[in-house]
This record gives C-alpha cells, structure tokens and sequence, in this order.
C-alpha cells in the first residue's frame, strides 16, 4: 500500500527522524549486535534462526537480508506496529514531544470528544467487569464455570475477561457515579433504553464479558456470554461509532507481533478458541466477530501476512463457512490452508481433549492445501460405494484439479482421487486434460490464467537481491549507492545518465534523488526515503545502501558504471540491427544488408 503523507510538514517528518535514532528504535523489538559498521539480529518481520537483519547506524536505516525489509525508523514502527504513515508520524513526534501543528498532523486522530468520551467509558467498564468477576460475590459462579473450562488466572487478566451481574442498572450507576452522559452511552451501545420511558438500563446482564479491541489495543465492544443455557449464546455490542463488525477482528492486537513475525494468520470461529489456542502456544490467531469473514477482513489480512490457515469448527456449518472463505482470502492474494477439525469438534475442544501438542501437530502445521480441503469437502455429498456416486463426485472434482497450474499437484490429486475410487488414473488424467483445454479457450488471455496463484507466492523473495546480477544492473545499483551518499556524484551521474537508467524503480529512484538533491537538501537516505512513499521504492533504497561502496566517490567508479548502463541499449540496438540485416539478406536485398552490417560495425567500435 501506498500510505500517503497526510498534510503532515516535513519539518515535523524531519524531527521525527532526529529524535528517533534507529537503533534506539529497532532494540526495543530486536536484540541486535554490533559487528563491524552493522548491528544484527534476528529479523522480527519472517522467521529466521540465523540473523540476517540489519541496522546501519550510519544511514539511520534497517534492511534484511532474507526477506528484504527495510526502511527508515518511521518505517519499522509502521511495519512493527501496524501504523499507516501518518500514524506512525503522529506517535512518534507525541513520544519525543514534537509539536505537530494543528489542523496538520490532526488527520490522523481528529479530536473528537465524544469517541474520546466513549472509549474511557469502554475502558473503565472493562475494568469494572473484571474486577466483579474475580473479586465479588457476583462473579463467583461465572468464575466457577470459567474454571470448569480450563480457563486459568492468567487466561483471564490476559484477555481481561470479565462478569456483568444479572442486574438492571449496574452499569448505569457506575456511569452516572463517573458523570458519563447516558443517552450518549446508550448510542454507543454500554447501556439500552426501556421502551417508552428515558429509563436506562444495562444491555448486558448475567454475562460473562469478552472484551473486544481494535488493532492497536483499544476496547470499543463487548461480546458477553450467556451463563450455561439460553439464547442468545452470545450477545455483541452493536455497532458504533467505534465498532465496525465487518473490519475488527478478535484479538488482532495481541496476535500482531506474532503475525508478522510468521506472516501466518490462524483464523477461527469463536472467541473461545481464539484464547485456548493461545495457551496452547498459537498467538497469531485471530476470530470474527460472529458474522461472516469480509473482503475487508481479508484486506486487513493481507497487510500483515502471507498465509491464513483456516481453523473453523468441525461441523458441518464451520466446514461450509471455511468453504465460502477460501475465494474471499485468495481474491485477496493470500495462500490458504484449512485444518480439518474431527468428530465435529470445535478448536477450543479438540485442544482440551485431545492437548495442545496435537493441536499444533495436526491442525495447524496439518493443515490442508485448499483442493484437498475441497476434495474432503465434496465428498461428503456423494455416496462412493455406488457408481453413481463416484461419477457425480469426479465430476465435481476434476474441474478443480485441472484448474491448478502445476501439473505435478494436478497429478499428485489425480492419483489419489484414483486409488481412493478405483479408477484408472489414466482415464482420469484424459478428463482432466480434456477440462484444461476447455478452460484454457475460455480464458481472455491464454497462459496468464496462473496469475492469482503468483500473487502470494512469489513475493517473499522478490526484493532480496539475487546473488548474481547482469552487470549493467549492479552498475546502476552502484551508482545509486554513491549518488545517497553525495550530492555532487549525483548531479555528475544526472549530467551523463539522467534518467536512462534501464531498470525502471532505478530511474524512478534518481529521479527522486536528483529533485531531493535540487531543494537543497544533503544526503541523508533516511529522510529521502520518507518522501518516497513507495514500499517497493524503499525496499530498493535500503537493500542498495547495503552495498560496499567506497567511502569517497570518484569520478573513474562512476564512470565505469556509467559505461555498463549504457551498453545495454547499444546492445539492444545491435541485436536490432542484426536482425534486420539478416531479413534484408532472406528478401534478397543484400545492399541494404551491408549497408546495415556497416553501422552495426560502427555502433560495436563505440
Ligand atoms: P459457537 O456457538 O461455536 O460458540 O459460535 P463457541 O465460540 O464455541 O462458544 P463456547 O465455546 O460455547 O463458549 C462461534 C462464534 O459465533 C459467534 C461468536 O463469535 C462465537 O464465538 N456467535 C455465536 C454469536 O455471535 N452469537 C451467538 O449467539 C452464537
Ligand atoms: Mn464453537
């Protein structure tokens, strides 16, 4: 994504900067330590037993070598924390006590008293709940079947869960003690109205109270379970102001270190699962809101990891769920995996049955790939031991398999689905390539049909730089490398180059510097990089500052550099050349053939 700037100054961009050195920042996430001119350690964004991490002192930035992040500090507390920029701007200029001046910086959070208003009262009843849980009267028994569930001391401070007593106006008398202003709290959905009277009364009585938080920890819904039997099992805060069912997601803001950190999202169905798994040492998970899975949950997804497992309920309504989720999350470029739960079990019950050793073993490292999900999935409609059946479910099937692009896992499934039918794989294989074909012709653009599948796939790897790089390429990352550190090297390469670099972020990164470099400022390649506002951009940024330069710039480096860059278009002319001359030759013009074999003679003497 391309976060903006905001309207935030760059003054305050700049302080921030300052204030902020990266070191100081990055060891408040990462051990890291000093070896030569770097500090290492282990990279928190991707999992990794060999440090290849790293934060240059010097520059003020960090890169990492195995999965190509890098930036500015503003940029980790982004990535760390989940903050867009201007966020992140806005956090760290409040921390060092950087003036953000008003109606600028004030984008980010506009001041608005009432949400201010509404998310101290959210916060104080959560606390309220919790203390009557643990220490009253009220609470015992809610206490008592927490237990009977296997939730400990720690589970519940944890996830701060707490008991609304089976009363009409606790909660209005602890918000009118506080002075809140009730009609406002009853649109912000703590408390409901009686019907045709002012009368306020608490909308959640004789419930256990999960609270609920946004991404950065803040409480702004409740969802209260009923005590043993009754409808409905659970009840929500409605939405408001604060609450968006179709963008929050449960315990998104404990689970976010550990989501990056594994670019794996373990989703569920339920809130009790959500916190089982966490004692049962899976903290990247995360549970909707009782409704169903969004595009806009998806997205969310998407900016922190790579893979969702699917961990829903073992029954049938959970396994129909996952099934709708698949496209949502793949649409989105996700890979995605679903474990099968047994016995119709949920999550929360399988690990109290079965451990969390198991849970681990076979539902989250087990889990399945998507097709074989689907495989399990269909089956279940179709009765195998009679010929009918067996053809209805190949019918289903086969078009799923031809549509994977790898012909190995199309015949891996193909051999399965044989042995397990008692069919000739070789049949199979012919219905499955006839499908193929029939699908390929109704593609719009015939071999591009692989795309989705490339989205998540390739991307890890896309920015780390391969080790071997055609010259002209590690030329124009030379050049760049010198041109961050002077001034003067860039408008010398600015004067012989300009913008004929031929990998295009290249050009687009001089082009940025040569404009950097013209207000005035001096090479600094933490502060160019925020002004890039491009991922990509400064991904590249950092990786090429990484390089081994010379400490001096001089003239002969660049010079030599410049040469490897512009050979590729001579050669790209030559290549050019020869192939016309070779066409003049095949039509019989052989004058206009060794008029060209003259010029390509020229160019290659240049
Ligand atoms: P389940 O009925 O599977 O509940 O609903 P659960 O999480 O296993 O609950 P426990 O273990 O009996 O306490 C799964 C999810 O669907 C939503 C909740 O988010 C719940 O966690 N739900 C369910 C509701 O919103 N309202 C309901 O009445 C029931
Ligand atoms: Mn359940």
């Amino acid at each position: 994504m391309n976060a903006g700037q905001g309207n935030i100054p760059e003054k305050v961009i700049d302080a921030v900067l300052e204030q902020h050195d990266i070191v100081d920042t990055v060891s408040r996430y990462v051990h890291l330590t000093k070896q030569g001119k770097y500090m290492k350690g282990l990279c928190p964004f991707h999992s990794e037993k060999t440090p290849s991490f790293t934060v240059t002192p010097d520059r003020q930035i960090f890169y990492c070598y195995g999965c190509g992040k890098g930036g500015n500090a503003i940029k980790f507390r982004m990535e760390i924390e989940g903050l867009s920029f201007p966020e992140a701007v806005k956090v760290m200029a409040e921390e060092s006590h950087i003036a953000v001046p008003e109606g600028q910086g004030a984008v980010v959070n506009p001041p608005n008293p009432e949400r201010e208003r509404l998310l101290q009262a959210y916060e104080w009843t959560a606390k309220f709940y919790h203390f009557l849980l643990k220490n009253t009267e009220h609470g015992k028994a809610a206490m008592d079947y927490l237990r009977s569930r296997g939730f400990n001391d720690k589970v519940i401070d944890q996830f701060q869960i707490g008991f609304a007593p089976d009363r009409w106006d606790t909660l209005v008398q602890f918000l009118t003690k506080r002075s809140f202003d009730l009609h406002e709290m009853e649109k912000g959905g703590l408390l409901t109205k009686r019907q045709d009277s002012e009368d306020f009364l608490d909308r959640f009585r004789g419930r256990i109270m999960f609270p609920i938080h946004d991404r950065n920890g803040k409480i702004i819904a409740f969802a209260g379970r009923i005590l043993g039997d009754g409808q409905p099992k659970y009840l929500n805060s409605p939405e408001s102001k604060l609450f968006n069912k179709s963008r929050i997601l449960y315990n998104l803001h404990q689970a976010k270190p550990s989501i990056r950190k594994l670019r794996q999202i373990v989703l569920f169905e339920g809130y009790g699962d959500v916190i089982s798994a966490w004692e049962a040492g899976v903290q990247n998970g995360v549970a909707t809101m009782g409704t169903s899975l969004t595009e806009s949950h998806a997205a969310l997804m998407k900016t922190m990891a790579d893979e969702v497992v699917i961990c829903y309920d073992g029954d049938r309504a959970g396994q129909a769920a996952a099934m709708k989720s698949i496209p949502l999350l793949e649409g989105v470029g996700l890979s995605v995996r679903i474990s099968v739960l047994i016995e119709g079990l949920d999550p929360d019950e399988f690990i109290r049955k079965y451990g969390a050793d198991r849970f681990n073993r076979q539902m989250i490292d087990g889990a399945v790939s998507t097709t074989k999900f689907k495989l399990i999935y269909l089956k279940k409609n179709h009765i195998l031991l009679e010929e009918e059946g067996k053809i209805a479910y190949t019918k289903e099937v086969l078009p799923i398999i031809a549509a994977l692009p790898s012909s190995t896992e199309r015949e891996v499934y193909l051999k399965e689905l044989a042995s397990e039918l008692q069919l000739s794989f070789e049949s199979l294989k012919q219905d499955c390539n006839e499908i193929r074909q029939s699908m390929q012709k109704n593609m719009p653009d015939g071999d591009n049909n692989d795309k989705r599948w490339n989205n998540g796939r390739h991307k890890k790897g896309q920015v780390a730089a391969p080790t071997l790089l055609p010259a002209y390429h590690t030329g124009e990352r030379r050049l760049l490398a010198m041109m961050l550190q002077d001034a003067e090297a860039a408008s010398y390469v600015e004067k012989r180059l300009g913008d004929a670099f031929n990998i295009d972020d290249h050009a687009a990164i001089a082009a940025y510097l040569y404009a950097y470099y013209a207000q005035g400022k001096p090479p600094d390649i933490s502060r160019f990089m925020s002004s890039l506002h491009d991922d990509r951009l400064e991904k590249t940024v950092s990786s090429i500052s990484m390089m081994d330069t010379p400490p001096e710039w001089n003239v002969q480096e660049l010079d030599d550099c410049i040469r490897e860059v512009q050979k590729v278009p001579q050669k790209r002319q030559i290549d050019k050349k020869k192939e016309e001359m070779i066409n003049a030759e095949r039509s019989g013009d052989f004058l206009r053939a060794a008029q060209i074999a003259s010029e390509i003679i020229a160019l290659e003497r240049q």
